[in-house]
């Protein structure tokens, strides 16, 4: 582990008593989700060495540690992240994956990634909540270019990378999408597009998306993502569609729209993300 990230993780260990295996990142305006669990333990990101800062609105850097209830026997061992950092703040890719190696170096074994997504395909409309089936990267970053920690990033030259074929969890996603069914909450599935923003697409890039075969489009996710598959996390991933994207929807886009929708599937999105984690066990 560099230097930095042992200074970091050594600074939120003396703050915790237990260690999740279990990490979820919140997206744009899903933040509040942390703020149920017991036996809390918050970190503010700017009390922890090195930690990346986000300055986007509805993206506040906390990190918070504790159990997630079902009910009095059950509970699960929890770390939410806050918030996030995107490229288009720090335009440092390794700043943006600062989070996800710091949740390795404690110990995460498993990473649910959600985010706000423009809805690309043309079945889908504003507050659905879309499950990640691939991705496409169009930014040309890749995030295990150029880090400075060799026990984090498998080198190629060891044979860590090109864990090909689906990036996601194949098991985690087909137990999500039985917990949906089972639970009465509607979603779909499809792949997320990767841009760096911080402006919305212009509708010729739409256009192009489409052809590709994306079926939403947004601004974070895969980096974390490449780097938590690449050490051996599994991943879900889920988007909350709070917009159609530019030239399929009639509205012009705003934050302000993608975190109204946020805050009106909010209750479906928690509880979704609550059953999964309660069926992980
Ligand atoms: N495009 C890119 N990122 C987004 C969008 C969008 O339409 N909505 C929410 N995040």
């Amino acid at each position: 582990m560099n230097s930095q990230l042992l200074e970091s993780v050594s600074f939120i260990k003396s703050k915790i008593t237990n260690t999740p295996k279990i990490a979820l990142i919140l997206g744009s305006g899903l933040g509040d989700f942390g703020n149920q669990l017991v036996n809390k333990t918050t970190i503010d990101a700017k009390e922890i060495p090195y930690y990346p800062i986000s300055t986007v609105s509805g993206h506040a850097g906390k990190l918070h540690f504790g159990l997630l209830e079902k009910n009095k026997r059950q509970s699960t061992e929890l770390l939410c992240f806050q918030g996030r950092v995107h490229f288009y703040e720090c335009n440092n890719i390794h700043h943006v994956v600062y989070p996800i190696n710091v949740a390795i170096a404690l110990g995460v074994k498993t990473l649910i990634v959600t985010n706000a997504a423009g809805g690309i395909n043309r079945n889908f409309s504003s507050g659905v909540l879309m499950f990640i089936r691939d991705y496409i990267n169009l930014t040309g970053e890749n995030p295990l270019i150029g880090n400075s920690d060799p026990t984090l990033i498998p080198s190629p030259l060891r044979g860590g990378l090109g864990r090909g074929g689906s990036y996601f969890d194949e098991q985690l996603l087909e137990n999500a999408k039985s917990v949906a069914l089972k639970n009465n909450i509607s979603t779909k599935e499809g792949v997320y597009c990767w841009t760096k923003g911080p402006t919305y697409e212009s509708a010729a890039e739409i256009r192009m998306m489409t052809t590709m075969g994306a079926d939403a489009v947004g601004m974070s996710t895969v980096p974390e993502v490449i780097v938590a598959i690449n050490n051996g996390v599994k991943v879900l991933g889920i988007s909350c569609i709070t917009n159609m994207a530019t030239g399929i929807s009639a509205t012009k886009l705003s934050h302000e729209e993608v975190t109204e929708t946020a805050n009106r599937v909010k209750n479906d999105f928690t509880k979704l993300i609550s059953e999964i984690i309660f069926e992980m066990g």
